[in-house]
């Protein structure tokens, strides 16, 4: 099978991401937005990633007004129905991710393959709810969606050999290095860096150096592009909380438990890069480490 069609459920960072590697490799993409203001703000951000690409070099005019014209924009689930792929990339909540693939299941023809963007949810737990597990795959970018080069493909006990082959080839098309991951919580990335994420929350909360001086050391010490505060706040604050949630959940070991700081981060509505505040504060030309 050969994929030409592709729908994206949800287009916040990740969402918004994918769209754009998708129209930009030449696909025929369709996503989806809870309501005419999200799909608004999706836009804007593939616009602002094109514009960027476009500044750098990497495509031409010609090619960012192709790209844009190949994705269109609904806030009806019902409309994706007809995809040869649909990738999902909404919150990291296993009921929400669980509505929209039995509503995909159920409008969508036999041969449509279902993928998980998800962070940390096993994807069994989204293909045992369907009448499709056998297409059903993990499908997991990384940000910013048009720099980073990983993907990981995530494979359950029952995902044929057909729909791997289908949805290696497709990362493949957009230029990504998958690597095969197992259907474990984190998979391979976050399964490690999530608890070294964590790990310097601690180390704040106990007040053994401040957010400048941790971000400070791992990019000079260990030449990391951000340290762990500022991917944290890049990632989310409220999705990097989420991931924990699950990740402890699952393997119930201290490593994976959200701090309490990550927890009242949240509770404030400070979530990191996208609300304009976290560990930093990104109101004026250069972040500024928030005393806490
Ligand atoms: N969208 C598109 N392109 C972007 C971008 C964005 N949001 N941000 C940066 N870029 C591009 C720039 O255009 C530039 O491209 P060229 O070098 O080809 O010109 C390149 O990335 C570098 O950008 P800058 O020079 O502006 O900035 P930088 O050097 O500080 O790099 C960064 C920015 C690529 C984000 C870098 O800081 C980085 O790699 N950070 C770490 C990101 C990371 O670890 N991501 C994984 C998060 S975990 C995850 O995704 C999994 C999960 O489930 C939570
Ligand atoms: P985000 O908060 O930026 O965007 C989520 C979007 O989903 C929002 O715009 C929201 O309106 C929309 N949404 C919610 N319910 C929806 C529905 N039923 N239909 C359509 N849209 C809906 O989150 P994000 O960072 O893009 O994360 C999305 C997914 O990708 C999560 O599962 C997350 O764990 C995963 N992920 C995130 C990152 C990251 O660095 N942020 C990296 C890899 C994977």
């Amino acid at each position: 099978m050969k994929i030409e069609t592709v729908g994206v459920v949800g287009c916040g960072l990740m969402g918004s991401g994918i769209s754009e590697v998708a129209a930009r490799a030449g696909y025929d993409v369709l996503v989806r937005e809870v309501d005419e203001r999200a799909v608004e703000q999706g836009r804007d951000r593939i616009s602002a990633s094109l514009e960027r690409a476009v500044e750098r070099e990497k495509i031409t005019p010609e090619e960012r007004a192709r790209s844009e014209e190949r994705i269109r924009y609904t806030t009806r689930l019902e409309d994706l129905a007809d995809r040869d792929l649909v990738i999902e990339a909404i919150v990291e909540d296993l009921a929400a991710k669980n509505e929209v693939f039995s509503t995909l299941d159920r409008l969508a023809p036999g041969h449509t393959i279902l993928a998980t963007n998800t962070s940390s949810l096993p994807v069994t737990e989204l293909a045992s709810g369907v009448g499709r597990p056998d297409r059903v795959m993990g499908l997991h970018f990384f940000n910013p969606v048009p720099v980073m080069k990983l993907v990981e493909l995530v494979r359950t006990i029952e995902t044929s050999d057909e729909t791997y082959a289908t949805v290696l080839e497709f990362a493949r098309a957009l230029g990504k290095e998958p690597v095969t991951s197992p259907d474990a919580s984190g998979f391979l990335v976050n399964l490690l860096l999530v608890p070294f994420v964590l790990d310097a929350i601690r180390q704040v909360e106990r007040g053994t150096a401040t957010i400048a001086e941790i971000d400070t050391a791992m990019v000079l010490g260990l030449g990391h592009p951000m340290g762990p505060l500022t991917l944290c706040d890049f990632v989310g604050i409220d999705t990097f909380h989420r991931i924990s949630e699950i990740m402890y959940e699952e393997y119930r070991e201290v490593r994976y438990a959200p701090p309490p700081l990550l927890k009242r981060m949240v509770a404030m509505g400070r979530y990191g890069r996208k609300s304009g505040k976290g560990f930093y504060d990104y109101a004026g030309d250069e972040p500024v480490p928030l005393t806490l």
